[in-house]
């Protein structure tokens, strides 16, 4: 089996999601909780319809406590270490569609001190792609009044002293198992899990109440949840909180997840109509050598990019999609048709959320949170 690595760092190769599911001792998303989750969203986002959201921890905890009249808060974030691509917007998506459902608060963390620690940027650089990145998260359509972001270094009043509560039963033992850190590893680092547990609780002091918390993000983010939020939550007196895990949205390239780090591979939500052409024109496709082969035997959508996005993103419905992957299989289409499809799909998402992001320049002060 091809090897692949999937840590909050270092994401690559093609990823066995039923390994990860062993290996992080998480559960798979069952017919009987999207059936439960049903009850509350109505018809399944198209995220959970296609396994997209696949695997969780407590989630249905979160919802029998829901049902009992105890409601949750979602908590999710990013490290900005450059623009925003398609596939961070994932978590982002679907927190808004809980958020809609579920009337749920939702705080967003950047994590600027992070970013900082890992990368070759300075703090200024964290600090100004903290404040791009969250035009991307209120330009997913967040209730303002419900949406808290903020900034490690600009929020330290509070998260600081979560913080540190949490680090006290954190041995430098318990960090070097769960994420690899060695003798060599900065210090900020080894204290940074610390400042990610941190919003799992700060809410319940906000609101002076113990409050359930849920996690969307994709898998790579979990070794925060497992091995530093979960375990000390009981130390603190806190609930557990809760995860739902999405898969990697993949790059335009032959393999591997959409990563900044390979913009040639993954679409920015700031790229022009023409760049994201010229992309999706590059992209990795199932389809054969010649159109005369590609009419006889037919393409295979299975390991195509093209097909991927529609399927993660991009084809709402359902049949249309279906149809497409028959057609493609039967050699009724050319690769070339499906790339006009999604370029455009893809032209039209971006510029509804450029206008939003535009709009959210003046917006930015309602979902600042400061101290
Ligand atoms: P970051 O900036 O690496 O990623 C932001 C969010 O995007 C998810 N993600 C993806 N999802 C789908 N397809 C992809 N190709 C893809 N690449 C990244 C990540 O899982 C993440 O949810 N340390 C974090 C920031 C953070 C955070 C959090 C994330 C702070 N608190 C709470 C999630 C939940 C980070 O560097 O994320």
């Amino acid at each position: 089996m091809a090897k692949f690595v999937v840590t909050p760092w270092e994401v690559t190769g093609d990823v066995n999601y039923d390994k990860l599911v062993k290996d992080f001792g998480t559960t798979r998303i069952s017919k009987q909780l999207l059936e439960k989750t049903k009850k509350h969203t109505g018809k399944l986002h198209l995220f959970l319809r296609r396994g997209l959201f696949f695997s969780h921890r407590d989630f249905d905890k979160i919802l029998d406590d829901y049902e009992k009249g105890k409601k949750f808060f979602l908590y999710t974030g990013r490290g900005p270490s450059g623009k925003t691509h398609l596939g961070h917007l994932m978590p982002w998506i679907f927190a808004k569609h809980l958020q809609d459902k579920f009337k749920a608060e939702m705080y967003f963390q950047l994590t600027d001190d992070e970013k900082y620690l890992v990368k070759n940027l300075t703090l200024d650089q964290t600090i100004g792609f903290s404040y791009d990145n969250a035009l991307d998260v209120i330009a997913c359509g967040f209730d303002p009044k419900k949406t808290f972001i903020f900034l490690d270094t600009e929020y330290s009043k509070s998260l600081y002293k979560m913080a540190i509560r949490i680090s006290k039963h954190i041995t430098f033992s318990i960090t070097k198992s769960v994420f690899g850190f060695q003798n060599s590893s900065n210090i900020g680092l080894i204290f940074f899990p610390a400042m990610q547990a941190a919003p799992c609780f700060f809410p319940s002091e906000l609101k002076k109440k113990k409050m359930n918390c849920l996690i969307p993000a994709a898998i790579d983010q979990d070794p925060y949840w497992r091995g530093i939020a979960r375990y000390v939550a009981p130390k603190l007196g806190y609930p557990k909180p809760a995860q739902i895990h999405n898969k990697f949205l993949p790059g335009l390239g032959e393999s591997g997840k959409m990563s900044s780090s390979k913009p040639n591979t993954c679409i920015f939500t700031t790229d022009d109509p023409d760049i994201v052409k010229r992309k999706i024109w590059n992209a990795f496709t199932g389809g054969r050598g010649s159109k005369k082969e590609q009419m006889e035997k037919g393409g295979n959508p299975d390991i195509c990019k093209i097909y991927q996005y529609l399927y993660y993103m991009f084809e709402e419905d359902d049949k249309k999609l279906k149809e497409r992957y028959n057609n493609c299989k039967k050699g009724k289409i050319l690769c070339g048709d499906c790339k006009i499809y999604l370029t455009n799909k893809i032209n039209k998402f971006l510029k509804e959320h450029q206008k939003r992001r535009q709009k959210a320049k003046r917006q930015l002060d309602k979902f600042i949170l400061r101290d």
